[in-house]
């Protein structure tokens, strides 16, 4: 199966694209330059540009071939201005860019509270409010989507063990069990055309993602 990560170049896509790899997927990189790829190579993957500020077209050649398209990229500065054209409309551009080209399952890596953004920090609250739009877009595509919603990153060692559920508190997880997540989602039929929680835990990955409710 053909998978295309979008912001692969990210700590948590890079994540993504190792794990991929590892269960043989065959991978197009997603990066924004050519530069951005190299790791992406020596993992076996497939650098393809994919700028979703820029030219949609660009987006849809990237997906061609891939049943999967896989969303971790995130504006690198939290200015309004950057976070609405990257996690709002650069993110509904790569679900409609998805769309057409005939893409089956998408995968999102959102944030805890974008859909209750008053409730999540306010320092992040524009990220919040730019995924709660792309986010709804998605579960109105004509996609097969999950909404992957992670408390706060860290970069700790992964652990294969996660805590998961529609809504949890505030919480932290690292990026790698994100990570296994995010891929762990494409092998759990429960995980279709749902968003959850994820935060750092004691139940192994593919337990978590097979006891949602
Ligand atoms: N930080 C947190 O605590 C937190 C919590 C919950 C959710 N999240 C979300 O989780 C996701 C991954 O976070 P992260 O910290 O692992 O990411 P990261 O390391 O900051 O990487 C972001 C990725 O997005 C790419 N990107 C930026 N602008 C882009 C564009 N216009 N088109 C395509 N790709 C673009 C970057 O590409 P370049 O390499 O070219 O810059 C990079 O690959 C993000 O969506 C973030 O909002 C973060």
């Amino acid at each position: 199966m053909q998978v295309t990560v979008l912001g692969s170049s990210g700590r948590t896509g890079m994540h993504i694209v190792r794990l991929l790899r590892a269960m043989d997927y065959s991978v197009r990189a997603g990066v924004r330059s050519r530069q951005r790829g190299e790791e992406a190579v020596r993992l076996g993957a497939l650098p393809v540009i994919a700028d979703v500020a820029a030219d949609p077209e660009e987006l849809v050649q990237a997906f061609d071939g891939s049943q999967v398209v896989i969303n971790a990229a995130g504006a690198g500065d939290p200015d309004p201005a950057s976070v609405n054209l990257v996690d709002r409309d650069g993110a509904i551009s790569a679900i409609r860019a998805a769309e057409k080209a005939g893409v089956q399952r998408y995968v999102q890596l959102s944030a805890q509270f974008a859909d209750s953004p008053d409730q999540g920090d306010r320092l992040v609250r524009s990220i919040l409010l730019a995924k709660q739009i792309s986010d709804s877009i998605l579960r109105r595509s004509s996609l097969n989507w999950t909404v992957v919603r992670p408390g706060t990153l860290t970069d700790h060692q992964a652990t294969g063990r996660v805590k998961i559920a529609g809504h949890l508190e505030a919480g932290r997880v690292c990026r790698a069990d994100v990570a296994a997540v995010v891929v762990g989602v494409l092998d759990e039929p429960l995980t279709e055309n749902r968003g959850f929680d994820v935060h750092s835990g004691d139940v192994p990955v593919g337990a978590a993602l097979a006891a949602l409710e």
